[in-house]
């Protein structure tokens, strides 16, 4: 998808995206941040951060920075903010392709139910271990499509439709993760089924 689509996209999802997607995808999003093992003191930054439904849930000792192309979606996640006092949490409107932080900024970076959605996943995993520390982690939280059985059936069925809603396309998470020298530290199997991956990944120190 191109960002403009992108942004006509998620400006209709907006209406409607905690009610269904904020519900079927809260286990795993709370599975990453328990994952995260966030520490006083450290500074996160969530990609992609859409209406903002994991901001809640982040420990409040930490800084969490979120961002997304979506005004739509970012006036959502801007209202939560106000209506729980998140006082620990920025949002900002911009692309992960291409962010404004310096190098190394961020202890943790993650991008939930995001990169298969944007135009060039492996720009944006580049940009999340860009502007991670070295030593620093990042992590991927996707639907990844099945690769036989029933299930694989029943995706290249509804694929097309899947394409044409925005819902995102298949990515080879493995494949780019390597390719952007990230190395896997843990996968592990969320969500309904288990249909999604929870992916830790670390930045090597040089
Ligand atoms: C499926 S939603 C995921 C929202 C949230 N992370 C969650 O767990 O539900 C995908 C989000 O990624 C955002 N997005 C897509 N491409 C982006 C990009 N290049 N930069 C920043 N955000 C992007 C969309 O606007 C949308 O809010």
């Amino acid at each position: 998808m191109e960002i403009e689509r992108v942004k006509d996209v998620y400006a209709v999802h907006s209406h409607f995206y905690d009610s269904i997607f904020g519900r079927l995808y809260a286990p795993g999003r709370l599975a990453a941040i328990r994952l995260m093992d966030i520490r006083p003191g450290q500074e996160i930054l969530e990609v992609g951060v859409g209406t903002g439904v994991s901001l809640p849930h982040y420990p409040k000792h930490a800084r969490v920075v979120g961002i997304d192309v979506s005004k739509e979606m970012l006036a959502k996640a801007e209202e939560r903010k106000t209506s729980l006092g998140l006082s620990n949490v920025e949002v900002y409107e911009m692309d992960a392709g291409k962010m404004d932080f310096p190098d190394k900024r961020f202890d943790k970076v993650i991008a939930a139910h995001v990169i298969s959605v944007v135009p060039e996943p492996l720009k944006v995993i580049k940009e999340m271990k860009r502007v991670c520390k070295d030593g620093g982690e990042v992590y991927i939280l996707n639907y990844v499509n099945a690769s036989n059985g029933v299930i694989a059936w029943f995706e290249r069925q509804f694929s097309p439709i899947r394409k044409a809603l925005g819902l995102g396309k298949d990515v080879d998470f493995e494949a780019i993760i390597k390719e952007a020298g990230l190395s896997i530290d843990h996968v592990e199997k969320v969500n309904v089924l288990g249909l999604c991956r929870l992916i830790k990944c670390r930045k090597a120190i040089p």
